[in-house]
């Protein structure tokens, strides 16, 4: 079969790879008709390189038709329609039955220390062979893909894979009180997600965003936008929108490869000066702004208010403004989305009538074949790239 495959920093290529099989009583087999490209797979063509085997299939937002299935798998059957959440879980163990699915015990990745396996998303998570491509293994197949009816097009369910629970659960560890208002920073796929869940939901949504046609995308759905660039000074600018106190809740949906720190942004000027060996040098150990957006979030938040995280932080050694998070007493929730714990609520919103409005929800549709430069495209969020859907 043909599959995107990562070959190195900024290096996706369409290979010709061996079909996948069923190795284990439980796996299924799915013919992939739509496949989302993620912020998360932009982690990966970058800054999570040392993470990555040259080869290794990228993607982890499908839905197909089943092509086969082993035999412990009773519950699928040939030539259903299915889409598969972007976590590897078993459904049984203590994680599972606790909704945990991204904690899976029976999936976790112990030898690296993490949670869940996840589809195409380095060694850290399991090393499996990822679904942008034509044909994918699906492990754990006797829990994880969910029955979808046939008749609307892929779209209307093929964020249920990751987008929709992601968003949802952002807006659920946000923990918003009745009539509440939540700040949303970023306004990717994940970000204006969020804001159309929390509208949903009644609250009242302010956004944050650099890029002009994200602002507008968000705008045109009635959230108060702020542009990054263009505020002088965001913390005073949202609390004089909310009542000099702040929101009750902010979501972070930017993660570690924010924009906009100061330390960042002298960094790039500094090393622009400086001899190109030795400006390289010091880019790499200085490494890429990581905590811009949690930082502005921790200053947003209204005292006793929530943060959720949903944008993915990696490393270890970034410092945190403890004082200022206990002083404000405020609460942290964080993690991947638990896919299936939030898709009985999200099902009865796919319908005709798209509350949420995911049959518009895709900026692209793409062959593989033009997926390599989608990549390049999207990491520089240039002509309008949002949300590309890969149709293999
Ligand atoms: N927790 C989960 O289960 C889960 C699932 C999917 C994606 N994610 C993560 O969510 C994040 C967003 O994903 P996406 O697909 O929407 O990606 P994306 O890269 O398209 O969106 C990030 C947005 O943040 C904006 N941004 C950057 N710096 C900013 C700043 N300082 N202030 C405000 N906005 C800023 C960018 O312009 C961009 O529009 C990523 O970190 C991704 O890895 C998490
Ligand atoms: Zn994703
Ligand atoms: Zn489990």
């Amino acid at each position: 079969m043909r599959a995107a495959t990562w070959q190195g920093v900024r290096d996706v290529r369409i290979e010709e790879v061996p079909d996948p099989t069923i190795e284990e009583d439980t796996d299924a087999i799915i013919k992939v008709t739509s496949s989302g490209l993620c912020g998360s797979d932009l982690h990966l063509y970058e800054v999570m390189a040392p993470f990555m085997t040259p080869g290794d299939i990228l993607g982890h937002e499908p839905m197909g038709i089943v092509e086969a299935v082993g035999p412990a798998v009773t519950t699928l059957a040939v030539g259903d329609r299915v889409v598969v959440p972007f976590q590897i879980a078993c459904g049984s163990c203590f994680m599972c039955a606790d909704g945990l699915t991204t904690q899976c015990e029976t999936t976790q990745v112990r030898e690296q220390g993490m949670g869940a396996a996840l589809f195409g998303y380095t060694k850290l998570y399991g090393a499996v062979a990822g679904a942008q491509a034509e044909y994918l293994r699906v492990p754990q197949a006797q829990f994880g893909p969910i029955k979808l009816p046939d008749g609307p097009a892929d779209d209307r369910f093929l964020f249920l894979s990751d987008v929709l629970p992601t968003a949802w659960q952002a807006v659920e560890y946000a923990a918003v009180p009745e009539g509440g208002t939540v700040v949303v920073l970023g306004l990717g796929p994940i970000g204006e997600m969020s804001t159309r869940v929390a509208q949903h939901r009644g609250y009242r949504v302010i956004a944050v965003e650099l890029v002009a046609d994200r602002i507008e995308r968000a705008r045109a759905h009635g959230v108060e936008v702020l542009d990054w660039d263009a505020t002088d000074d965001l913390v005073a600018t949202i609390h004089d929108l909310t009542d000099g106190r702040g929101p009750d809740a902010v979501i972070d949906a930017v993660g570690m490869e924010a924009h906009g720190s100061p330390v960042a942004e002298t960094l790039h000027k500094a090393t622009g000066l400086l001899p190109r060996a030795l400006g390289e040098k010091m880019m790499e150990t200085a490494g890429i702004d990581h905590l811009a957006a949690l930082h502005a979030a921790i200053d947003i938040v209204r005292r006793g208010g929530t943060i959720s995280l949903i944008g993915v932080y990696g490393g270890a050694a970034d410092p945190m403004p403890m004082l200022t998070l206990f002083d404000k007493q405020v609460q942290l929730r964080m993690g991947q989305a638990n896919v299936k714990q939030w898709a009985d609520d999200i099902l009865p919103l796919l319908t005709d009538d798209d509350p949420l409005g995911v049959d518009s929800f895709a900026s692209h549709h793409i062959g593989l074949d033009e997926l390599p430069d989608a990549y390049a495209t999207f990491q520089k969020k240039a002509n309008g790239a949002f949300k590309y859907v890969v149709n293999p």
